[in-house]
């Protein structure tokens, strides 16, 4: 009896050795990357910050979340990249009282709308611009992420998911570079989701114009900001977002650090 209580210990205490090595592993590789992409010293102290604080924002949102999942069952949905976030995002939107405010929300890069669902379910007073060539990115494209039937279909079950919202909803179809050049205003919107092309030099042109169009206060989302697909490292969005973020040093805030950066708009060009 005694061996095999001895025995049980010494298992266990493997066990969390072991996963708390593969822990300090996965941290070790995302600080590389962050060190290897010129990410700035406010990137680090986040990344480093926010470990517990995430443990806790993850647990405290987890029932919404299912809600949330229970709730879109009911899509046209070939994948679901977002729905890890939803905690993240309900702990911004609590902190900075945006439930109950008239939002303008712009977001670049739509797929099948499922993130534009959540936007507009959890901030129901909010107006959404949805910018996509609803054609697929890069990592679409090549096969990796999505088939050649997918990406036929992705703008029709965009446009039947997001029926029940459509009166708060303005499509854009079309690059984010067009829009842009389209829509040469500032200051205008008070959430922004960057999730369009994940190529560096997109990323970057995405950053800086979505930037300007944020209003001092707002809220900017980078997705995938850990996401390595491209070969060269400086193609990936980290090292896109490491630059933008060293330009824009003051003017910003980080106030999530995780697989995305959110942050706020502190102060404008002008
Ligand atoms: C990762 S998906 C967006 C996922 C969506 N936000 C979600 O969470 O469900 C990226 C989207 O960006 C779009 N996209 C790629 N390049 C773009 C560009 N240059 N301008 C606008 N949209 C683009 C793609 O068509 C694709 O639908």
């Amino acid at each position: 009896m005694k061996n095999e209580k001895t025995a049980l210990v010494k298992f266990l205490r493997a066990i969390t050795l072991y996963t708390a090595y593969k822990r300090l592993r996965n941290h070790y590789k995302k600080l590389k990357l962050i060190w290897i992409t010129y990410g700035t010293n406010d990137v680090f102290v986040s990344y480093l910050t926010n470990i517990r604080q995430n443990k806790k924002i993850e647990y405290k949102y987890k029932e919404e979340r299912k809600q949330f999942l229970f709730k879109t069952q009911v899509l046209k949905l070939s994948n679901d990249w977002f729905t890890v976030n939803i905690p993240y995002w309900l702990s911004v939107i609590d902190e900075y009282k945006l439930k109950n405010k008239e939002v303008k929300a712009l977001e670049i890069g739509s797929w099948e709308g499922l993130s534009s669902h959540f936007i507009l379910s959890s901030l129901p007073k909010a107006h959404l611009t949805c910018v996509d060539t609803w054609e697929g990115a890069d990592e679409h494209k090549d096969g990796t992420f999505a088939t050649k039937d997918v990406l036929s279909q992705i703008e029709k079950s965009f446009d039947e998911n997001l029926t029940p919202f459509k009166d708060r909803l303005s499509k854009y179809k079309g690059t984010s570079f067009s829009f842009f050049q389209a829509n040469p205003t500032r200051c205008v919107f008070d959430f922004i989701y960057v999730d369009g092309s994940h190529h560096g030099d997109d990323v970057m042109i995405d950053a800086v114009k979505c930037f300007e169009m944020l209003k001092v206060g707002g809220i900017m989302i980078f997705d995938d900001y850990f996401w390595q697909h491209y070969k060269k490292s400086v193609d990936n969005p980290a090292t896109a977002i490491n630059l933008f973020l060293k330009l824009k040093k003051d003017s910003y805030k980080i106030i999530r650090m995780y697989y995305q950066v959110i942050i706020v708009k502190l102060k404008d060009r002008y």
